[in-house]
């Protein structure tokens, strides 16, 4: 079997990468620099090269808040990316794994995410995101949407890196108790991915650990696993000033 995973430079990407890699699968793995995923030359020619029977895409614009300025980026990357993939996939017969995030959720529902519910996003990351889906879809090739939230692993950006960085400089945490999501190993996701993968069971999926819990409810867990004594102090999201608009409104997100 052979797999393309784009984003491989990434914090998902890297664990989906090692995941086929422990499956026996012949994996092609290219960074940014290697393959733009908005770019539908690059991303046809790749295809053509690898031949995959299967591409998982964790290339993604990631970065919520600079989304909010840089729409066009956002949208480049998450919208028509995912869509050249697609179109990609659909002419040389492989499978699409997409990833895709609760942001497509305004985060009011108050009740776990099903797959069935209606998305709203608030922000432009969101917004590209739901933009992604909807193109991929609309190609009808064989795909999957993988909707998961609040990852963290190895090799990247993330909040347990944050909170373990924190609390070697602070005595005090102040973290945010009014939203809640399943925070989800990367390893874990990216095990997910491939079983789901060779389903053949086609569609959207909201994918995450099981669990629920705050930021503050996981920096408090992150604090005591690591053995260390600082205080983390529970506090609402709208004390912290000046969020930009579309900025910390999941306010109940979970996926099962
Ligand atoms: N992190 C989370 O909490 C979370 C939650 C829910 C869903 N997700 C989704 O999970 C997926 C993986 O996220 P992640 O946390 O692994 O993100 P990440 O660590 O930011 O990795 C994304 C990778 O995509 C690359 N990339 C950006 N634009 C690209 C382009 N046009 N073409 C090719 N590669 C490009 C980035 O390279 P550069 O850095 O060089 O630009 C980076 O290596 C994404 O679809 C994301 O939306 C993430």
């Amino acid at each position: 079997m052979r797999v393309l995973v784009t984003g491989a430079g990434g914090m998902q990407g890297r664990q989906v990468m090692l995941e086929y890699q422990r499956r026996g699968a012949e994996v092609v793995y290219p960074t940014h620099d290697e393959l733009d995923i908005s770019d539908y030359r690059q991303v046809n020619a790749a295809t053509a090269k690898v031949r995959p029977d299967i591409v998982i895409n964790c290339a993604a614009y990631t970065n919520v808040d600079n989304a909010e300025v840089e729409k066009e980026k956002a949208f480049l990357t998450n919208g028509l990316g995912p869509r050249n993939l697609a179109l990609a996939c659909r002419e040389y017969a492989a499978t699409l794994v997409h990833i895709s995030t609760d942001y497509i959720f305004n985060g009011q529902a108050g009740h776990p995410y099903r797959i069935y519910d209606t998305p709203c996003p608030l922000n432009v990351y969101g917004a590209s995101k739901l933009f992604g889906e909807a193109a991929v879809r609309e190609t009808g090739g064989k795909y999957f949407i993988v909707r998961t939230s609040w990852l963290f692993g190895p090799g990247g950006k993330n909040f347990v890196d944050t909170i373990l960085t924190l609390a070697g400089q602070k005595d005090e945490l102040q973290v945010v108790s009014d939203q809640h999501s399943s925070p989800t190993y990367t390893a874990d996701l990216a095990a997910a991915l491939a079983h789901l993968a060779a389903s053949k069971v086609y569609g959207t999926y909201h994918t995450t650990n099981s669990g629920i819990t705050s930021w503050y409810g996981l920096a408090k867990k992150i604090v005591a696993s690591a053995g260390l004594s600082e205080q983390s102090n529970p506090v609402r999201q709208k004390t912290f000033p000046g969020p930009p608009p579309g900025r910390h409104f999941q306010h109940w997100i979970l996926f099962r």
